[in-house]
This record gives C-alpha cells, sequence and structure tokens, in this order.
C-alpha cells in the first residue's frame, strides 16, 4: 500500500492512444490538467495548444470513466462462510437471522475488533475493488449499532478514503438491525440512534447520508420515517435497503424523503416505482446478493427502464449476502440475472452510481471540469467489460488526477 495518493505520479499531460467507450471506433484524447479534465474528445479535434504537452500512451485501450460502487459494507470483522453453509442446507436468510447469525453475528465480531484491526482487513478488500478499476466507493456502517462502534467503522471509512485516495462516502446505517442489549426493545434503540448517534456523529464529520433497512426482520415503516426525520433535520440525504424480502413501501416513503437511491428493490411495487420517478430517486440493482441468497424474484427491471428510473449497479459488499469484491463481476450478473444491456449497466457503475451518492457533478463522466477518474481496459470493445467474468482487464486507473496503476502510461 502506499501511505497516500500523492505518491502515485500525476496524471497531468495529453492521453492518446486511447478510444473513448461513448465512440470506440476512433482514436480519442483526454487532456488533464492540475488533476483536472481540462478537454476530451476525438484526437483528430484536439486544439491545438494541447498538443506539446506531457504525452501518456494509453496503448489502444478502451478508457470508461472510473466505477463507482455506491453501495457497500466494507468495514466489519469476521466472515460469515458458516452461514453460507447453512443456507446451502436448506435455512433462508431469515432463519439464519432468527438464530442468532446474520448482521448480529458480524456486530459481534466488528465490536471486538480494534480500529487498526477494522482498517487492515477493509484495507485488503479495497484494495481488490480499487483493482478492478473503481475511483469512488459509499461505506456503510452498521455493524457496531452503538455510538462508539459506530464511530469506528465511520473513522476507518474516512481513513481508507485518504490513505487510497480514494472519494469514500460514509452512510450512517446505525438502523441496520436490533443489537441484542435492546431485544424487545426497537423503539428505545430507534431513539438511541436519532437522538443521540447520528448528531454526534454527524457533528464529527463522518456521515455523508442516512440509510435504514426497512424490512420485517429488521426495522418498520414508522421507524424508518423516524429515522429520515432525523437525518432532514441534519440536512442529511436518505438512501434504503428497500423491499429486499418483502413489499413495506418504503421506496415510496424513502421518495417522499428525497432519497438519493432506494436499493435492492426486488420486491417493489408500481408505487414505488412512480414514487421514484417523480422524487428523482436512483434504483441500485444488487445482483451479488440476489445471487448468494439464490433469490427467484427479480427486480421489476422493465418497469423501472419504462418509468425512466436511473439504474445503478453495486456490489453490496458485506458478509451475509454479498462477498463480492468484484463491480465487473456486477456489470455481468446485472446483464446475465437482471437482463440489463451492456450500456445500462455500464452506465449503472458510472453515471447513476455518480447520482446515487450525490456526486453527479464531479464524477461518474470523463467530462471538462471534473476530477480526472477514468480506467484504461485492455478490450477491444465495451461489451467485453460485461462479459469475460473473473478476469481483471485493468490496464492502467487515473484516480482523482493521479495514475493509482499502471504509472508507466
Ligand atoms: O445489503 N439487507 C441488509 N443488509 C445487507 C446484509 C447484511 C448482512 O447480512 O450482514 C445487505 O444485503
Ligand atoms: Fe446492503
Amino acid at each position: 500500500m502506499k501511505s497516500g495518493i500523492n505518491e502515485f505520479p500525476s496524471a497531468d499531460g495529453l492521453w492518446t492512444g486511447i478510444r473513448l467507450a461513448t465512440d470506440a471506433n476512433v482514436e480519442g484524447a483526454i487532456v488533464v490538467a492540475q488533476g483536472t479534465i481540462r478537454w476530451v474528445g476525438a484526437r483528430s479535434a484536439l486544439p491545438a495548444e494541447f498538443t506539446g504537452l506531457k504525452p501518456h500512451d494509453g496503448g489502444g485501450a478502451l478508457v470508461t470513466p472510473g466505477l463507482i460502487d455506491c453501495h457497500t459494507h466494507l468495514v466489519y470483522g469476521g466472515q460469515r462462510a458458516n452461514e453460507f453453509a447453512m443456507r446451502l442446507a436448506g435455512a433462508t436468510y431469515e432463519e439464519v437471522a432468527k438464530a442468532g447469525g446474520g448482521i448480529v453475528s458480524s456486530v459481534r465480531a466488528t465490536r471486538e475488533a480494534d480500529e487498526a484491526a477494522l482498517f487492515a482487513q477493509a484495507a485488503s478488500r479495497l484494495e481488490q475493488l480499487l483493482a478492478d478499476g473503481v475511483c469512488a466507493i459509499e461505506i456503510k456502517s452498521g455493524y457496531g449499532l452503538s455510538l462508539e462502534h459506530e464511530r469506528k467503522q465511520l473513522r476507518v471509512a474516512r481513513r481508507l478514503g485518504e490513505a487510497y485516495g480514494v472519494t469514500v462516502r460514509t452512510t450512517f446505517l446505525g438502523a441496520h438491525a436490533l443489537p441484542p442489549e435492546y431485544a424487545g426493545r426497537s423503539g428505545e434503540y430507534i431513539d438511541l440512534v436519532c437522538d443521540e448517534m447520528l448528531p454526534a456523529l454527524a457533528a464529527e464529520g463522518l456521515v455523508d447520508a442516512v440509510d435504514v433497512f426497512c424490512e420485517r426482520i429488521a426495522f418498520s415503516l414508522a421507524e424508518t420515517e423516524q429515522v429520515f426525520k432525523a437525518a432532514q433535520a441534519l440536512g442529511l440525504p436518505v438512501k434504503l435497503h428497500a423491499e429486499q424480502l418483502s413489499d413495506m413501501g418504503g421506496a415510496a416513503l424513502a421518495a417522499r424523503y428525497g432519497a438519493l437511491s432506494c436499493d435492492h428493490i426486488e420486491h417493489l411495487s408500481a408505487e414505488g416505482i412512480e414514487a421514484m420517478r417523480s422524487a428523482g430517486t436512483v434504483a441500485v440493482l444488487l445482483p451479488g446478493a440476489y445471487y448468494t441468497l439464490r433469490d427467484t424474484h427479480l427486480p421489476p427491471i422493465d418497469a423501472l427502464r419504462a418509468a425512466g428510473v436511473p439504474m445503478a449497479v453495486s456490489t453490496d459488499h458485506n458478509p451475509g449476502t454479498s462477498p463480492a469484491l468484484s463491480l465487473l463481476l456486477m456489470v455481468n450478473m446485472a446483464c446475465t440475472l437482471f437482463r440489463l444491456t451492456v450500456p445500462e449497466a455500464l452506465d449503472g457503475v458510472t453515471v447513476h452510481a455518480a447520482r446515487a451518492l450525490g456526486l453527479q457533478d464531479t464524477h461518474g463522466a470523463i467530462a471538462p471540469g471534473m476530477p480526472a477518474n477514468f480506467v484504461l481496459w485492455n478490450v477491444r470493445e465495451a461489451a467485453e467489460l460485461a462479459y469475460w467474468f473473473g478476469q481483471q482487464p485493468v490496464r492502467a486507473v487515473v484516480r482523482q488526477g493521479r495514475i493509482a496503476i499502471g504509472g508507466n502510461a
């Protein structure tokens, strides 16, 4: 690990020998100045003023915006391979949770780990995501479930961003599960989340957005709304784990609070879709969880597409339902399992993922004025990014204006 992004070579200069995924048949050019995109287009249209800049040769690579993983639970202690085995033997996710496994077992391991141990474990996972071309990532809390331990998770998330020079958006998910010490006292726990944990963590600058797991094995619609009100009072945007196992009406509620995104949404209703459309809420699709749980209830992709709701795709990396460390594999699964088109799936990990994090003005595109975040791929055409799985076709990654991978480009 480098101790800081500034140790990576600068990406400033003129990038040629590349093909932009938006127009892969012609040679493209990108001008980076002071870490920011200055110009992008066909090389034949490059203004003369840029021709003498420091050259970077892409060797014919295809270029996309840096990928964005907009829904992860990256920071936690331990792992839960035992539950994987239980589910293979026939137990459902809900049965495992009710038997004292599930989220609460990761809570135990997360509380036991100190900040250094959590950082080290999450760092090695982050390195794998970065190797796949990720340039921005959302990291949720939700395995601490007390002020002290949620703080520890969020601090690790912030430190990861600094150490790796990757944009990190932190999401407070204190309402992920009921901690064992509050068994039977859900209302009291939600009061604690709203009145103490969230205000304190927000005051420490640790919270960029607020999320809730709204589900019959987690929190009710009324409890979800209580958390949303607390977020709103602090001026923080909300998002929601909505309609994953059942239709709770969470998406419509979230849309009323102007949610950035509703995530999972396998059981999303027509009313939920309409509410999301009118609020401009992004639908975050999580094929890794769908796959791991061997779910068969598809999210309503055709209806989302028909309504024009932007669809993002993410790993949902977590130790229970999606131990996935490749966003490109999720692109493949979004196409094979959810029948997204290749352009939809690629927009899902770039432009729409940016919007799901409120980062649409700075991330998810290669556009003048945006920080330079882009990936050079060893592929001929964009469809290959969805087609291959289990390989890493990254040639180079420019992250926050630095050549973070492939520094000899
Ligand atoms: O996004 N749905 C709730 N939260 C996670 C699972 C967390 C866990 O099982 O540890 C998810 O799938
Ligand atoms: Fe999740």
